[in-house]
């Protein structure tokens, strides 16, 4: 006979989406379960993906600038100053810091050690606040069976747990090509490649996105050569069709080499080396490949047979403006529905979710809800793209501001890229804000306030920006829209 528990609300997952909601929940009164499959808590962000991801983008950046410093970097390539932050400008590396370095060698086991220990730290930081919230965890793989139940099967026993409501968080999980061979070891997805015990010598990323482009520079600040092959004839579909092409250039400089428009129809082991095919063209050799062609929602072996929902052709699970799906009491956020895949969607979607159950108001501004790619420079936007406003027929106005004529992008070294403001034509309503250029990730939370608001681009001028900041270049670009900007 399986032990039975009840609770107010059953989370499946603990992943942004998931353990965001359940402290929520708890904090509005609710006795709520969470089932996670993974030990340890937070899901793909925490444990494989956005954390670990940008603990090496920090550390390769690091490393990068030191190994500039140092001058003999034969394999580098082409190198220009914006290889990463403190490259090798005339006054942004070490050098022009006047920091002198010699013999940097690269401890990678360090390196990844210092990723796999901000995990932990991370992921035993949500047990701590689900002890805080008495948020009753339970560890295996959570299947729903029939209204109100949840089956955990936790390896030792089966437990069955009742509830009002259930919230589906499962998240999503590599996509993968047909004819594409992951082996776990050469060929592989993002997961595997946040720990490669070794610098591939030539490493074939497949997707120009933002996990390509991420862990691309990675390791090629480590010293790989890097290959990434792209099926459309540009980088980062969907962002700002100018910002993507600029960083493309300054991505050729930092030594990524880019085949576009190439579909990639197949990869396998062979001997030593890897095989990449692509249709029309030569086929690839390297030493390892990387697939980064996506994710798709997690929703196998979840029971939703049990009650009535089935996922579209893509694998979401369709829900309304409450993200209620079309069976009573049980509910879905993140990725496994609509929308972009990311992790701070996952959590505004988890917070509205619980607090429109508990009979409280609770919304998504999702025109609000910007995305960043943490590479050097990071790109970060919100709102939509000029392509977007030309094709939804919106009439708007386009200021621009560049970091070359802002002070503190000066005092950092750090002068490429821009900041591009989209305002409506006739209201002067923020419409979208595209940047380019240092802590763009950072910038961006101000962009998306102001959206979020209802700013217009004259609220946003008029507004007092502490000097020498990279903020004052937002406010120079939201002048520009009215063509009086003060610096350029
Ligand atoms: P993505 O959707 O960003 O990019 C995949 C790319 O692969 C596309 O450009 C696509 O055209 C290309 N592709 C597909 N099939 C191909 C083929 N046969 N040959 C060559 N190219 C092909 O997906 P990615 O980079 O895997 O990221 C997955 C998700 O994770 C994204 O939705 C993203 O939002 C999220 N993510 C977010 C991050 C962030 O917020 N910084 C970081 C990493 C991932």
């Amino acid at each position: 006979m399986a032990a039975q528990r009840e609770h107010d609300l059953i989370i499946i997952g603990a992943g942004p989406g998931g353990y965001v909601a359940a402290i929520r929940a708890a904090q509005l009164g609710m006795n709520v379960a969470c089932v996670e499959r993974e030990s340890a808590l937070g899901g793909t962000c925490l444990r494989v993906g956005c954390i670990p991801s940008k603990a090496l983008l920090e550390s390769s950046e690091i490393f990068a600038a030191a190994k500039l410093a140092e001058r003999r970097v034969p394999d580098f390539g082409e190198l220009s100053r914006v290889v990463c932050r403190g490259g090798a400008g005339e006054n942004s590396g070490f050098e022009g810091h006047g920091i002198r370095l010699t013999d940097v060698t690269l401890d990678l086991a360090a390196m990844l050690g210092r990723k796999n220990e901000i995990v932990e730290r991370l992921t035993k930081g949500v047990d701590g606040l689900f002890r805080k919230h008495k948020i009753v965890r339970y560890l295996g793989h959570g299947r729903i069976a029939g209204s109100g139940a949840v089956v955990v099967e936790t390896g030792k026993e089966t437990v069955v747990l009742r509830a009002r409501w259930i919230l589906i968080a499962t998240g999503s999980t590599p996509a993968n090509l047909p004819g594409v061979r992951l082996d776990g070891d050469r060929i592989v997805t993002s997961t595997e490649a946040l720990s490669y015990s070794d610098v591939p010598d030539h490493l074939v990323i497949i997707g120009a996105g933002y996990i390509g482009l991420e862990l691309g520079s990675v390791w090629r600040r480590l010293g790989a050569k890097v290959t990434v092959v792209e099926f459309l004839d540009r980088i980062l579909s969907g962002m700002d069709v100018e910002i993507a092409a600029e960083a493309k250039r300054m991505f050729e400089r930092q030594g990524l080499d880019f085949l576009l428009g190439r579909r990639v129809t197949g990869a396998r082991v062979e001997g030593d080396h890897c095989i990449v095919e692509c249709e029309g063209a030569e086929p690839i050799r390297c030493n390892r490949v990387l697939v980064a062609v996506g994710r798709v929602p997690m929703t196998a072996n979840l029971g939703l047979e049990t009650v009535g929902i089935t996922p579209d052709e893509q694998g979401r699970i369709s829900v309304d403006e409450r993200f209620a799906t079309n069976a009573t009491g049980v509910y879905a956020v993140g990725d496994v529905i609509r929308g972009p895949m990311l992790a701070h969607k996952a959590s505004e979607e988890g917070i509205a979710c619980v607090e429109m159950l508990a009979g409280g108001y609770g919304h998504v501004h999702y025109e609000a809800i910007p995305s960043v790619v943490y590479t050097y420079p990071e790109i970060a936007s919100v709102g939509r793209t000029e392509e977007e406003l030309r094709e939804a027929e919106i009439d708007y106005r386009k200021g621009i501001f560049p970091f070359l004529a802002n002070g503190r992008a000066r005092v950092l070294g750090q002068t490429e890229g821009r900041i591009k403001v989209l305002a409506d034509k006739k209201t002067d309503r923020l419409l979208g804000v595209h940047i380019l250029g240092p802590r763009a990730g950072d910038l961006i939370a101000e962009a998306a306030t102001g959206m979020a608001f209802g700013a217009s681009s004259e609220d946003i001028a008029r507004t007092c920006h502490a000097h020498p900041t990279l903020a004052e270049a937002f406010r120079e670009a939201a002048l520009a829209v009215q063509g009086r900007a003060l610096h350029i």
